[in-house]
């Protein structure tokens, strides 16, 4: 007989089953608790409730540890392509030599769109943020492939997810030319994943992308770094719309509309503005009493989950400095604010008392503004990269036997039955 929580509810007495997982705090399994005492928990937010049991992605926030399928996202970041990370989010291993070159294969030939897709684009104002436009999109690619949207087929989920990390890169540059007024550039098989984005979204017709290995390898590491982060607001969003059995491209739009929010992946975007708006290092202290006066909050810092200094926002940090020295734009006066700005909160007893340490969007947002992208773009950018995570959790979401239809249940203090009054009856 396992451990137990003993819950008592007058005098009534309940034993909650106490699982352990792998790693992480242990959780209390509620299930039957409705059934057997008719209460439900009470946790907005989820700060306190694990909705799944899940074996891809493990976060320690206290520690500031990230792995993905037991590996460190230092180790993925390092070594890693981005391909490869797709692979071992969907498959559970790395894949070995003959594996990579397949799975390579079959991404690679999956990376143009239906030529009438195109016309989706178009129907767009030319002003549309480029992520009100991967929403619509993505969502459309089910009335296009209609042989990948049976959820119950595994070989069906499995296209679907190929298809869906195939296409995002092209989804994501048309996009993102259709908002600057450029021709759409086609997709290549004889470059790698992130050349062959880097180039769909740099390329004119007069004029190619030249291949720079360390943008290429910068794009590759912002790619890995946003790949996954297990149960977060806009995953959770991908399980919750696929417990309905919706198919899978219906649920990966739902993930990128959750995603665009300020408070998930839209911070990247928020981040760059308040650099911008700080200016220079002397209006920092300024700033710093803004946030404490609670007028604003320090964008790309912070996280749910994080208590600790967020392992992704390292590599990132890194990969800024790279990318900022390689376009030459190492004394970039908004890199000299974030490094300032990062100092004085780090040593700040606010910042410190509240655990609140830069977050992965602290550094994003310079980095890929350094590349060339511009603000709107970031968030897509992310939507593309994680798009690999919110398929692997769907599709281990349908391989689960214990998948249930995901419907929370509420505590109403609204009226209670009353008569309806007509109209003219009102006061
Ligand atoms: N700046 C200033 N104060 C903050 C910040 C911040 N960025 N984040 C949290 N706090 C403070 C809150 O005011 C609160 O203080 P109080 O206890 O005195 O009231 C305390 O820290 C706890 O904050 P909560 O909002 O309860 O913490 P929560 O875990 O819900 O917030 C969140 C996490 C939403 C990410 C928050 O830190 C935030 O808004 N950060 C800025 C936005 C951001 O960078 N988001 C990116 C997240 S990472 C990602 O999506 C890839």
């Amino acid at each position: 007989m396992g451990e137990h929580a003993r819950l008592t509810l007058g005098d009534k007495d309940y034993e909650l089953p106490r699982i352990k997982g792998a790693a992480g705090p242990d959780v209390l399994d509620v299930r039957k608790l409705y059934a057997d005492a008719d209460v439900f928990t009470f946790d907005p937010g989820f700060t306190s409730t694990a909705s799944c049991e899940s074996k891809i992605t493990f976060v320690d926030g206290d520690k500031g540890i990230l792995l993905h399928r037991g590996y460190s996202i230092e180790q993925l970041a390092e070594n890693s392509s981005f391909l490869e990370v797709c692979y071992l989010l969907l498959n559970g291993e790395l894949p070995n030599a003959a594996d990579f070159v397949d799975f390579e294969r079959t991404i690679t030939y999956h990376t143009m769109l239906h030529a009438q897709f195109d016309r989706f684009f178009t129907g767009f104002r030319s002003d549309a943020h480029p992520m009100a436009i991967m929403t619509g999109a993505v969502g459309a690619l089910s009335a296009f492939y209609h042989d990948s949207t049976n959820v119950d087929d595994p070989e069906q989920r499995k296209i679907s997810a190929h298809r869906l990390i195939a296409k995002m890169p092209t989804i994501a540059a048309r996009a993102y030319k259709y908002s600057i007024g450029q021709p759409f550039v086609s997709p290549r098989n004889d470059v790698t994943y992130a050349e062959n984005f880097l180039r769909m979204a740099f390329s004119v017709p007069a004029e190619d992308w030249k291949p720079n290995p360390v943008l290429t390898r910068a794009m590759e590491r912002i790619f890995i770094l946003h790949a996954d982060h297990e149960q977060n607001a806009s995953t959770s969003t991908v399980r919750l719309a696929g417990s309905s059995g919706a198919n899978p491209f219906a649920c990966i739009a739902a993930g990128i509309a959750c995603l665009w929010g300020p408070a998930h992946g839209g911070a990247n975007e928020e981040a760059l503005m308040m650099l911008n708006e700080i200016g220079s290092v002397d209006r920092i202290p300024e700033f710093i009493q803004g946030v404490k006066d609670r007028k604003y909050r320090l964008m790309g810092f912070g996280h749910r989950v994080y208590k600790n200094y967020d392992p992704r926002a390292t590599v990132m940090q890194k990969t800024c400095h790279d990318v900022l020295d390689e376009v030459g734009d190492s004394d970039d006066p908004m890199l000299k604010v974030a490094l300032e700005l990062e100092k004085i909160a780090l040593n700040d007893p606010y910042f410190v008392e509240r655990k609140l340490f830069p977050n992965v969007d602290f550094y994003s947002g310079i980095t890929l503004k350094a590349m060339g992208f511009p603000m709107t773009m970031f968030t897509v950018l992310f939507a593309l990269a994680r798009t690999v995570g919110w398929i692997s959790q769907w599709k281990e979401m349908f391989e689960d036997p214990q998948r249930k239809l995901g419907r929370p249940r509420q505590l109403y203090t609204g009226p209670l039955q009353r008569e309806y009054t007509p109209i003219d009856a009102r006061g």
